[in-house]
């Protein structure tokens, strides 16, 4: 079977934009590959934070995931620091990696601008996430497409590691694929481009239908329509149209679009049905969540499982790699 590797960093609970934009792709996929998804909090010490604040939001983000429905008997959840073969490796790949590849990565541009100081492991932050996929020999990697150029940096690591250490015409690492999330970007409930919690403009994983409807209700449409009686166009519509693109069938999606374009549906109409199709998809992740809360030891029973899985797959690559470079 062919295996996968996803990481997602430790921002806390899952909000709708990153459950729509990863995870639920992830559900999806665990029972078509062998998975292995992970909780990246290395990744996430490479800028300012407090060690209790990552404590917590590694625990609820890894609490999320569960509850999302990434099954433990399916897929192997974990977080990153049980796994010591991940820094191990980036040591290695860090001696392989050219300069240049780094500095030219527009996510650490854009980091690096809003610092202080830099540090290195903001600049090595794309080596550890290729070390990450390598580890598990991973021929595709479910993201977004803000990760596209990370993975061609893991392409190039392959390649350089390959072309310097494995005989010629067998290479060990399989070059990843960015498997790319079906669902785009999704906006803000205010309409702002991006949809995070640091803007206030999402809505939880696992809020009541009461607090979702409470955001809901006041969120953007499409600007243009005035009146009830005006139509309106859904291509305009970009939270809520795009909302029920996610989370309602095909039938309610073809219906809305009819109906805001006819005007026998004005916004709220096309609200309420919207919130009855979240309800109907996040029921059982809350109810999940409940579960997970009152049983806490369920999710470190799983992260050990998940942790010891990958800790298999982890020993076996290094074994290998330090084999073939002098170093065992
Ligand atoms: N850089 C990714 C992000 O910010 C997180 C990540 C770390 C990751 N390691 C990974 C994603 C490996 C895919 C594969 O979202």
């Amino acid at each position: 079977m062919a295996r996968i590797f996803s990481g997602i960093q430790p921002s806390g609970e899952l909000h709708i934009g990153n459950y729509l934009g990863a995870v639920k792709n992830w559900v999806a996929l665990q029972s078509q590959f062998e998975s292995f998804f992970c909780v990246v909090d290395y990744h996430a010490i490479t800028v300012a934070y407090t060690p209790e604040d990552l404590r917590r939001r590694t625990r609820e983000m890894a609490t999320s995931l569960l509850a999302a429905g990434l099954d433990p008997a399916q897929c192997a959840v974990f977080v990153q620091s049980r796994v010591p073969e991940h820094t191990e490796l980036q040591w290695i790949f860090n001696t392989i990696t050219p300069l240049g590849e780094l500095e030219r990565q527009v996510q650490f541009k854009d980091k690096a601008a809003r610092q202080e100081q830099v540090m290195a492991g903001l600049l090595n932050y794309p080596v550890l996430q290729a070390a990450d996929i390598l580890l598990y020999l991973a021929d595709a990697v479910p993201v977004g497409e803000d990760q596209v150029q990370h993975l061609e940096l893991s392409r190039v690591v392959a390649r350089n590691w390959n072309a310097r250490f494995a005989p010629e015409g067998a290479p060990y690492f399989p070059e990843p694929q960015a498997k790319l999330t079906p669902t785009r970007r999704i906006a803000g409930l205010d309409g702002n481009a991006k949809m995070s919690k640091s803007l206030n403009n999402t809505i939880g994983l696992l809020e009541t239908p009461d607090e979702i409807w409470a955001k809901l209700r006041p969120a953007v449409t499409d600007p243009a329509r005035i009146k009830k009686t005006d139509a309106g166009n859904p291509d305009n519509c970009r939270v809520i149209f795009q909302l029920h693109r996610a989370f309602s069938s095909p039938e309610m999606v073809a219906e809305v679009e009819t109906k805001c374009r006819s005007a026998a549906w004005g916004c709220v109409d096309c609200k309420k049905a919207l919130h009855e199709s979240m309800n109907a998809e996040l029921t059982p992740i809350r109810t999940r969540a409940q579960a997970l809360a009152d049983q806490p030891s369920l999710v470190d029973a799983a992260l050990e499982a998940g942790a010891e899985k990958a800790r298999a797959v982890a020993a076996q690559t290094m074994r290998h790699v330090k084999e073939s470079m002098g170093l065992a």
